[in-house]
Order: C-alpha cells, then sequence, then structure tokens
C-alpha cells in the first residue's frame, strides 16, 4: 500500500506533538493504508480489522467504486447550500426511504452521530408539546455534544473512569434539558436477578415506573441503541424492544433508536427491521457513508418534520460527496449481499465462540446478531466477576501481534468487521482468537 504522505520517523516524533491524544485506550497504531479488511503499518505489517475502523468501514478499505463516486461528484459540485435540491439528493432520500421500515420516510442529515441524536431529540421536543425531558438506559451512548453527552453512560462514570472532563459535565448536567437514565435489559448480568425467558421483563417495567415517577414533567422520548455498543456489546432482546414501543405508545412518548452503529450489522439495513419493532425516529450514522462523514435521522411520516431551514441548519448537510459515497454503498451492499454475507459470517463466529465457550470457561457470554458480536469474558462463570483490564490489555496486545485488531468495552471483546468479510478471513480471526485464548490466559 501506498503511504502518500510518507514523513521521516524525526519527523513524525517531532510533528505529533500538534496532535491532543483522544484515546486512552491501548494498541492505537500507525498506519500507511488499508485494503479490503486489511490495515498495514508504516513497518508493512498487515493486520485484520475487526474495528471497521470505530466501526465505520462497512465495505472495508480502497472500494474504488465509492472512491470513484466521490471522484465524480467532487469534480462536479462537491458543496451544495442546504436550501438547494438536486436529483442526487431527491435520489439518494428516496432510495434510503425504501431500505428503512415502511413509515420512517422522511429524512434530514446532519454531519455525525452525535448531531443526528440531537436532531432526533429536536423532533421529539416538537412533537411531544410541553416535554423537555428524556429517558435513556444505562449504559447507552449517544455522543459527546453537550446536547448528547448527558444522554450517554459517560457523564455517569466521567469522573470516576477519567474519561471525561466532569468540567464539561458540570456545565451539561445545569443545561435546561434533563436526561434520566434507567435500567437496560442485560439478560447476562439481569439487573432483577432472572433469567432470560423466566421473566416478566421487569427492565420494561422499571423503565415504565422511571417514566412515571422518575420524570419531573413531560417526557419527549425514550432513546435506546437496540444493541448497546459502548455500553458492553449487548442486543437488547426483541420482547423488551415491543414491550417498551407498547409503554411509548401508551404514554405518548416518541421512541428513539440510536442506530448509529447497526446500520448493516444485523443481516437488515436497520436493528428496527431486524427486531421487527418500529421506532418513531430513527438516528443514523458512520457505516453508511463507506467512511464519509454521515449522520442523519429518519422519522415517522405521522410526525411534524423541519419545517424552515434554520431549525437544524448545518452548512455541510446537504453534503454531495457524503451522498455519492451513501448512494454507491447503497447499491453495492445491495448488489453483493452484504447484508447476507455479514449475517451468515457472522452466524459462522458466534458458532464457533459458542464452541470455546464449552472448552473456556472464562468466556461468559456470546452475542450476536450478524456481525455486532460481543465476547464477554469473566474470571469466574458463577461469579461473572469481569477480567480486569490488564487481561483484557494482554489479551489485545496478543491478538494484535499475530494481526488480528479489535476493540473491547470493559471486559467484552466486539468483533464487528467490515461486511465484506470472507468465511476464510473469519476462520483465520476465530483461530487467532482461539489460540490467544489458549496459550495467554
Ligand atoms: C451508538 C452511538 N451513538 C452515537 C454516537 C456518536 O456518534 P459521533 O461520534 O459520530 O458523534 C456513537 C459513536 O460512537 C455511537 O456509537
Amino acid at each position: 500500500m501506498k503511504n502518500q504522505y510518507e514523513l521521516t520517523p524525526e519527523q513524525r516524533v517531532e510533528y505529533s506533538r500538534h496532535l491532543m491524544p483522544c484515546f486512552k485506550l491501548p494498541g492505537g497504531l500507525s498506519l500507511k493504508g488499508g485494503e479490503g479488511i486489511y490495515l498495514e503499518d508504516l513497518d508493512g505489517k498487515k493486520y485484520m480489522d475487526f474495528t471497521s475502523e470505530q466501526f465505520v468501514c462497512l465495505l472495508g478499505f480502497g472500494n474504488r467504486e465509492v472512491a470513484e463516486a466521490i471522484y465524480e461528484q467532487a469534480l462536479n459540485m462537491p458543496m451544495v447550500a442546504p436550501l438547494h435540491q438536486t436529483d442526487l439528493r431527491l435520489s439518494l432520500y428516496h432510495k434510503l426511504a425504501n431500505v428503512a421500515p415502511p413509515h420512517l420516510n422522511r429524512i434530514s442529515f446532519t454531519l455525525g452521530g452525535g448531531m443526528a441524536i440531537e436532531s432526533a431529540m429536536k423532533i421529539a421536543l416538537k412533537n411531544v408539546p410541553g416535554s423537555r425531558n428524556f429517558v435513556t438506559l444505562y449504559g447507552g451512548y449517544h455522543g459527546t455534544t453537550f446536547g448528547t453527552a448527558d444522554a450517554t453512560f459517560l457523564s455517569a462514570r466521567g469522573a470516576e473512569e477519567e474519561i471525561a472532563n466532569e468540567s464539561f459535565y458540570r456545565f451539561v448536567n445545569h443545561a435546561e434539558h434533563h436526561f434520566v437514565k434507567t435500567q437496560r435489559a442485560y439478560c447476562y448480568r439481569c439487573p432483577f436477578s432472572k433469567e432470560p425467558g423466566k421473566c416478566s421483563l421487569e427492565c420494561a417495567q422499571s423503565l415504565k415506573e422511571t417514566l412515571q415517577h422518575g420524570v419531573s414533567g413531560p417526557v419527549a422520548g425514550v432513546i435506546i441503541e437496540p444493541i448497546q455498543s459502548g455500553g458492553g456489546q449487548i442486543p437488547l432482546p426483541k420482547e423488551y424492544l415491543q414491550r417498551v414501543r407498547q409503554i411509548c405508545d401508551e404514554m405518548g412518548i416518541l421512541l428513539i433508536f440510536d442506530e448509529i452503529q447497526t446500520f448493516g450489522r444485523t443481516g437488515k439495513f436497520f436493528a428496527a427491521q431486524y427486531y421487527d419493532v418500529e421506532p418513531d425516529i430513527i438516528a443514523f450514522a458512520k457505516g453508511m457513508g463507506s467512511g464519509m462523514p454521515v449522520g442523519g435521522i429518519l422519522i415517522h411520516d405521522r410526525l411534524t418534520g423541519f419545517e424552515n431551514l434554520m431549525e437544524d441548519m448545518q452548512t455541510f448537510q446537504n453534503n454531495h460527496l457524503t451522498y455519492a459515497a451513501v448512494m454507491k454503498t447503497l447499491e453495492i451492499m445491495e448488489r453483493d449481499h452484504l447484508l447476507e454475507n455479514g449475517a451468515e459470517v457472522g452466524a459462522y463466529m458466534t458458532e464457533r465462540l459458542l464452541e470455546m465457550q464449552k472448552r473456556f470457561s472464562f468466556i461468559g457470554d456470546v452475542r450476536g446478531p450478524g456481525l455486532a458480536i460481543g465476547v464477554e469474558l469473566v474470571k469466574d462463570p458463577i461469579t461473572k466477576k469481569p477480567f480486569t483490564e490488564e487481561t483484557m490489555k494482554k489479551l489485545f496486545l496478543w491478538c494484535v501481534s499475530q494481526g488480528l485488531f479489535f476493540q473491547s468495552a470493559h471486559n467484552v471483546i466486539k468483533l464487528k468487521p467490515p461486511l465484506i468479510i470472507t468465511m476464510d478471513q473469519a476462520k483465520e480471526a476465530m483461530d487467532i482468537l482461539e489460540r490467544c485464548f489458549q496459550e495467554v490466559v
């Protein structure tokens, strides 16, 4: 792979003083490029990227068709102000509405996930008169903008884990909006000490009680990641989401799905389709643009949408380079049956991991669906005491040395490779992980 901007080692050291490090996790690489599902570092070592780069590059790296679509649009009109229409804009919105759940058919774009959640919040506030509160779940992650940081679990654990600067959250917590957090449906560690399939959805009941008694004033929306990612790669059960839908309907509250990480990962375009639960608003971002900055919302056709430019105007939201990339990404996903491929390869990986679980008692839980896989590691399957940060780091560094790159959420390994992954590549990755479990733990 070519490194277009190659520096000398001395320049790399000197120039790095201008960076503000933003991630405390171990193992950031110095990269030269990428191809397919592989990253290549400056020494020419290749890594299977099971993060898809912050869960974005669903088509992997170096997709020529997407690059050409962006290039053609760049030659024509990269920048179009939000007030203008073009055939590309109309075609893309039409296409997106067609692949989304039936009633979610009006769209507004942003430039990223946090901003998309903010757009969703604005729509909810517009549609639930007098409301000024939102309910989110323990472990939920919805962004780091001032509008979303308080919706996120980071605000609750920031000071303790030094992830977030406490002074930010002192500021947001004084803002006029209110986020109330409530228990999630985390079946492996059920907060109500129940077993999956043998409960009465106490988690949904607890959400209802929070809506009824735990919030001062009317609630605009419940914001939920159908599959929590940062909180530990936790798929919320279908029955739970169905019950939450009912509760929101009964109480006149909007259900907002944060699908910023779930787009394309469940074998369907949206997790709402996988779960067969229709939210009022879907916020999307990340994978839809194959690496171009993207975000936005799809809203139910019974809702009042944005009515003038100033309600949610962002200079670059009608970004035609992004639109060209999204158009081409959707086209390739359909043409190459990538949703089906993701579901199939994901099922294989889950099966391998479940098989490993029979031999390695420290694999506490294996969670899908599709290519949104979480492997929760515990010191003891009975007490479920989590693996320490140190052990997780050891596992990670060993896998990286073998050419497998992944991210973890606490004691949960997240396996979220690009949808183009082949069965052979998945097998190789599972073999590495298995050897890692044998040799390192
Ligand atoms: C579920 C979820 N919501 C919201 C966001 C925020 O998106 P962005 O980082 O594009 O603002 C993220 C980002 O990781 C996310 O995973």
